[in-house]
């Protein structure tokens, strides 16, 4: 053991490897998913840590819900936090109004509602997840802990050589906390660059150990569930084949030494047991989503400069060989667009101090009004979206109820079709999407998932009318 741990060449973290993760798992049953939720403030583990957070159920990460496509779903909400809340299912393909993925519902302190919509009988299999979404607390009670995985299993799980592998969910978060536990003030720069903490989590465990089986597949999904950290993944000697992004399956496994995770972004990776047995760590690797731009410098104190061990895979049985598969599943390509609109994102003062209270974040010269309408669109139409940051950081452009496909970046076209909601642009880029609007109607919202820009005003509002 010893031998082995000189032999590498950085030692491994010094943070002792704890507890393997384990979910409170609620799966639909004959076609409902049905099961009571509640957001209170409380004190949970975080590996060996005691921690004052906010908790769905007492968990952070908060239950992991599964259902199947065409299944009804029913969340009995009740929120005992000292502020409203309410919930959004972040990347479900479900009514934005009513009891739907409604985030104009406001539920106060006390307050219980039920979350009631069906999963559409063509929903794609995905790695979806759920958390607050009231304008102006999402970063705080984010940062808090509340989120939860929402799986949908379907397609996908079912090819032979995915459903042999293993299978770990991985809930990215960073937490800042004193040394009572409580969560501490992240600092004057939150407001600009977003609330970020020192302690990194993976499911709720500081480096937890995940098993993987010589001459097996573990398949990894990832959710970044932290408030306006980015991620760089990579995986020591090791691989990652991309099979699945934010709306779900790609065609083919794509071949990744790293991966760049943005505020709410998924991706599911499958990996080949093919090393000598013993342990490797899943790293986050520096990062600067700013790249260069004038914040550089700012945005550079995000990650910090030396790789920080994330989990670390242990080897512990031998299994037969299983190979990558090869065909995952089509993902089509959208239609010719009707229409092509641009979104500039950007910020500004809004009267008062530099790095304080002042700051606003906009989308095409606006910060978000509930009561406008921004963008209106028909449904069964397809639409290009350009978004361009005209700012100087970085700025996750996130859609709701629809997915997308990333049709260019910067003028570079995408190697490969893949279904998305989150798409990260960086200063002075332009990123061009393409999105359907089917199903359903009504209101819905856009904004940045570094959340402190979306609660000080990037988020704009979106509504779907019959053709
Ligand atoms: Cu996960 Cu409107 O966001
Ligand atoms: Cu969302
Ligand atoms: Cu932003």
């Amino acid at each position: 053991m010893l031998l082995s741990q000189c032999s590498r060449s950085q030692p491994l973290s010094s943070v002792p490897v704890s507890e393997p993760i384990q979910f409170q798992t609620y799966k639909s049953e004959n076609g409902l998913l049905s099961l009571d939720l509640e957001a209170k403030a409380q004190s949970v583990q975080l590996g060996s840590r005691t921690a004052n957070l906010l908790a769905y159920n007492g968990k952070v990460p908060g239950p992991l819900l599964e259902a199947k496509p065409g299944d009804q779903v029913q969340i009995r909400f009740t929120n005992q936090l000292n502020q409203p809340t309410n919930i959004h299912h972040h990347g479900l393909h479900i009514p934005p109004t009513g009891s739907g993925d409604n985030v104009f519902l406001e539920i106060s302190p006390g307050q219980s509602h039920t979350y009631e919509y069906q999963i559409p009988e063509n929903h794609p299999a995905g790695t979806f997840w759920y958390h607050p979404h009231k304008h102006g607390l999402v970063a705080e009670q984010l940062f808090g802990g509340l989120a939860g995985l929402f799986i949908v299993r379907g397609e996908l799980d079912e090819i032979p050589e995915v459903k042999a592998a293993k299978e770990e969910f991985l809930v990215l978060k960073d937490f800042a906390l004193d040394d009572n536990g409580n969560i501490s003030d992240t600092g004057h720069m939150a407001a600009m660059t977003g609330r970020a903490g020192g302690l990194l989590t993976a499911s709720g465990q500081i480096n937890p150990a995940i098993a993987i089986s010589k001459g097996g597949l573990l398949r990894l999904r990832f959710l970044n569930a932290a408030p306006s950290r980015f991620f760089r993944l990579s995986l020591e000697d090791h691989s990652m084949h991309l099979i699945a992004t934010d709306g779900g399956a790609i065609s083919s496994p794509v071949e990744l030494s790293d991966i760049v995770l943005a505020p709410g972004e998924r991706v599911e990776v499958l990996v080949q047991g093919n090393q000598k047995p013993g342990d490797y760590r899943l790293t986050n690797q520096p990062f600067n989503p700013a790249q260069g731009g004038m914040m550089g410098g700012m945005m550079g104190g995000q990650n910090s400069d030396r790789a920080e061990t994330v989990a670390t895979l242990t080897y512990d049985d031998e299994t037969d060989e299983t190979p990558l598969p090869s065909q995952l599943i089509a993902v089509e390509p959208l239609p010719e667009p009707q229409a092509t609109r641009q979104f500039a994102l950007n910020h500004g003062m809004g009267g008062g101090s530099m790095m304080g209270g002042g700051m606003v974040f906009m989308i095409n010269g606006k910060a978000f009004d509930p009561g406008r309408i921004d963008t209106q669109v028909t449904l069964d139409t397809v639409e290009d979206w350009e978004i361009v940051n005209t700012g100087s950081m970085a700025h996750p452009f996130h859609v709701h109820t629809n997915k997308f496909q990333i049709i260019s970046q910067n003028g570079q076209p995408m190697p490969y079709l893949a279904w998305k909601d989150v798409v990260a642009v960086s200063p002075g880029e332009t990123v061009r999407i393409r999105m359907a609007f089917r199903d359903y109607t009504g209101k819905t919202v856009y904004h940045c998932h570094v959340l402190d820009h979306e609660d000080r005003g990037m988020m704009g509002t979106l509504e779907i009318q019959q053709a």
